[in-house]
């Protein structure tokens, strides 16, 4: 006999962005750069950082707290933490321990995921099979960074991408009988392509030294030019594929949610997908990229302010280091 499966759906979505904001201006005092230069090639023009000792859990948690509030979901519910994120507060334990403790998830199951920008729609996917096959009812699914920490500030090319926040969504299984939920996600890797983006030093191959420390080798590097088109091309097929695989065409899709990397990344997706920019959510000029965090802050604004209403269809597609990608179609609401 077949385990039973269930439909999973977003139950609610929560989101922080720490206070403390840079500007294209504040940074063109810290490298040889202006905001001519980085607004027209990336849509951005700020970005906000974690304050002095605030950590990728403390962001995690504040996210998840306003997306169990905006659930009607109590913390002892959740059976199922999975925490997105490239920055970690230490290698050990999983950032998602601590964001269990600060958050009072005593019943959850914790865990991280690294797959970078794309980390959110993995850790969303893994949630959703978890439901699916009836193991756990309510999951939450946390997308945090402080990119802020392995971000080098000497690195014109880097240092304007790149910004800290949180970003959560409750999973839990659908009402019975709502057409509403996750109707697919999608998901690749290329790993022969990792040195386009990478931090070198800081893991078991190349510990932390004073060598490493001296030539900076623990920030994100990166081949901009390079990573551009790849995301474009990924961005557009993995997000297509998801579509079909939810029984749909690109004209049925409300809104697309994408990673926000670059707006020009975004506004080619968007015509990948023969979408009008006015169904894409966009938040990038004043987050910049937050890595496993763009999705749900983006999405959880967009829900806050009354765009993405219950019965859309709403259309995520990211992209990132490893490299990775992913997409995933959302009937929005429980
Ligand atoms: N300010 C001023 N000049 C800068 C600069 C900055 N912040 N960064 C780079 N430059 C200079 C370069 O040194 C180069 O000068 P040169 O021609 O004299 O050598 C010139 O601008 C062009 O650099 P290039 O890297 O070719 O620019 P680009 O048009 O590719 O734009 C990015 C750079 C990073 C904005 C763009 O490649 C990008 O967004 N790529 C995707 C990155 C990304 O999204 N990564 C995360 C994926 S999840």
């Amino acid at each position: 006999m077949n385990a039973p499966t269930f439909r999973a759906a977003i139950a609610g979505t929560g989101s922080y962005l720490p206070s403390r904001i840079l500007t294209n201006d504040d940074l063109s005092k810290m490298v040889d750069t202006s905001d001519e230069w980085i607004y027209p090639r990336t849509g951005i023009r700020s970005r906000h950082l974690a304050a002095e000792g605030e950590n990728t859990s403390d962001m995690a948690a504040e996210a998840a707290r306003r997306a169990m509030a905006a659930a009607g979901v109590a913390p002892e519910e959740v059976e199922l933490l999975i925490v997105a994120t490239i920055t970690p507060d230490s290698p050990l334990p999983a950032t998602a321990c601590h964001v269990q403790t600060k958050a009072g998830l005593a019943n959850a199951t914790c865990f991280d995921v690294t797959a970078a920008c794309s980390g959110f729609l993995y850790a969303l996917d893994v949630a959703r099979q978890f439901v699916m096959a009836g193991t756990v009812r309510t999951a939450l699914v946390v997308g945090a960074e402080k990119m802020s920490a392995i971000t080098d500030w000497t690195d014109r090319t880097t240092c304007i991408l790149f910004g800290d926040g949180a970003g959560a969504a409750v999973v839990r299984r659908a009402d019975e009988g709502s057409p509403n939920g996750i109707l697919s996600c999608a998901t690749g890797t290329d790993g022969s392509l990792a040195p386009l983006l990478f931090v070198e030093a800081g893991g078991s191959a190349l510990p932390t030294s004073a060598e490493t420390l001296a030539a900076r080798k623990g920030y994100v590097r990166m081949d901009g030019h390079t990573i551009f088109k790849h995301a474009v091309r990924n961005m557009a097929s993995v997000a297509l594929k998801a579509v079909s695989d939810a029984g749909l065409s690109p004209a049925d899709i409300d809104w697309i949610v994408p990673h926000q990397a670059n707006i020009r990344i975004i506004q080619a997706v968007a015509k990948a997908l023969d979408a009008p920019m006015e169904k894409v959510v966009t938040n990038i000029e004043t987050t910049g990229n937050t890595t496993a965090a763009s999705i749900p802050v983006a999405l959880d604004a967009a829900v806050r302010d009354g765009r993405v209403k219950p019965g859309q269809n709403v259309l995520f597609a990211a992209f990132g280091a490893g490299l990775t990608w992913a997409a995933s179609v959302v009937r929005f609401g429980r």
